[in-house]
């Protein structure tokens, strides 16, 4: 039977196990996108700790698509050279290097959490002296204002939108030159793709809006771009909001998810990755154990494409669980991962029943701490 200690094929690779780093903003670069120390050791210490496939965070694909100024960038070489140490030193512990690619949209251009959360103008600056910058929307005029309102935005025209698609292509490229295995183009949470998948934030009326066609054409574009560049043996991950969680009005929900991972296994999508909301500020999303994992119950049972689960996942019994039941292919694992950076060495000492299999999956280094 499948469980969470089973191996995922990635096609040229493997990881070890389907307990994977979900992406989390470690808001740690100088203004200039490049990884610093803390993301050689962050990254290297969840490799240590036994995860089958460490994913950084949402990195920008331009500049403009950073959520911070303080955001992890890959639009240059310099970026991609930067980051190879840290996707070779993830492979040496046994853990996939995986990257998620990111464009902040109109939640561009702010303060980072512990300096506020709220939008930086692009006359004014944050506390260490960085900058902010006039932000990509489909629709301004349709911006829920999450966080403050926006001091300078603009509509995305087709050359804007082209941009994206670009800047995605190149960021693809240049992943791979950094030795990640696995792109995962970010599509959730209220960020550019999803500002455009989403008829709350996006009222526009060209090919980019309106149906479902239109509305979920950029991402479409976006995923297309990549695969172009990313090779056939090397998985492409989507990471969706399975719904916005405003049920009153018109807006993306789970059906819409359904048929658009339907579309993405099209294009060469290996996994839907499935979080949710993020959007707007009346979204009411459950909290507590799984609080997603339904949705991407759903997207599995719907669509022919694999699925990852995401979400108030905690003990090693649970991820298990949720594979072993069908309910997703990999489990990713967010706070946890925070709180305990060997989630899985605990779950592999929790859930395998050989203790010789145990120790293998410790380094050698630490090793004489699995014998008591
Ligand atoms: C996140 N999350 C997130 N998601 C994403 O797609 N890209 C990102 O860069 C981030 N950044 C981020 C930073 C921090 C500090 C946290 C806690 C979370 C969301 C994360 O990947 C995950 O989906 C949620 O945290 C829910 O999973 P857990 O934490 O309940 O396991």
């Amino acid at each position: 039977m499948t469980d969470a200690l089973s191996a995922l094929s990635l096609g040229d690779s493997e990881a070890s196990n389907r307990i994977a780093v979900s992406p989390m903003c470690q808001y740690s670069c100088d203004p200039d996108g490049l990884p610093t120390e803390w993301h050689r050791v962050h990254l290297g210490s969840r490799a240590v700790g036994g995860a089958g496939i460490v994913m950084t965070e949402a990195t920008a694909v331009s500049p403009a698509g950073r959520i911070t100024p303080h955001d992890l960038g890959i639009w240059s070489d310099e970026h991609a050279a930067a980051l190879e140490p840290i996707t070779e030193f993830v492979r040496e512990q046994g853990g996939v290097p995986g990257i998620q690619l990111a464009h902040a949209g109109h939640k561009a251009s702010k303060k980072r959490p512990w300096d506020g959360n709220v939008p930086i103008g692009p006359d004014e600056t944050d506390p260490d002296g960085a900058s902010g910058w006039e932000v990509l929307s489909p629709s301004p005029e349709a911006y829920p204002p999450f966080d403050g309102d926006r001091p300078a935005m603009r509509k995305a025209d087709a050359e804007d939108i082209q941009g994206v698609i670009d800047a995605y292509r190149a960021a693809a490229e240049r992943s791979l030159e950094a030795g990640f295995e696995i792109a995962e183009v970010h599509a959730a949470h209220g960020y550019l793709l999803h500002e455009f998948l989403s008829p709350v934030t996006n009222d526009r009326d060209d090919e980019y809006g309106g149906s479902f066609e239109n509305r979920t054409r950029l991402v479409r574009e976006v995923v297309a771009a990549v695969r172009e560049v990313w090779p056939d043996g090397k998985p492409v991950f989507v990471r969706i909001s399975g719904t916005d969680w405003l049920d009153d009005r018109d807006s993306w929900d789970i059906e819409q998810s359904v048929r658009l991972a339907d579309d993405l296994a099209e294009l060469g999508v290996d996994l839907v990755d499935v979080s949710s909301g993020g959007l707007h500020p009346d979204q009411a999303p459950p909290a507590g154990p799984n609080f997603q994992v339904p949705l991407a119950e759903r997207v599995r049972e719907g669509a022919d494409v694999a699925v990852g689960a995401v979400g108030g996942v905690t003990e090693p019994e649970q991820a298990d669980a949720l594979v072993r039941n069908g309910r997703a292919d990999l489990v990713l694992v967010g706070r946890e991962f925070l709180r305990d950076p060997y989630f899985g060495l605990r779950a592999a000492g929790d859930l395998e029943r050989d203790p010789e299999a145990v120790a293998e999956e410790w380094p050698v280094q630490y090793r004489r701490a699995v014998q008591r």
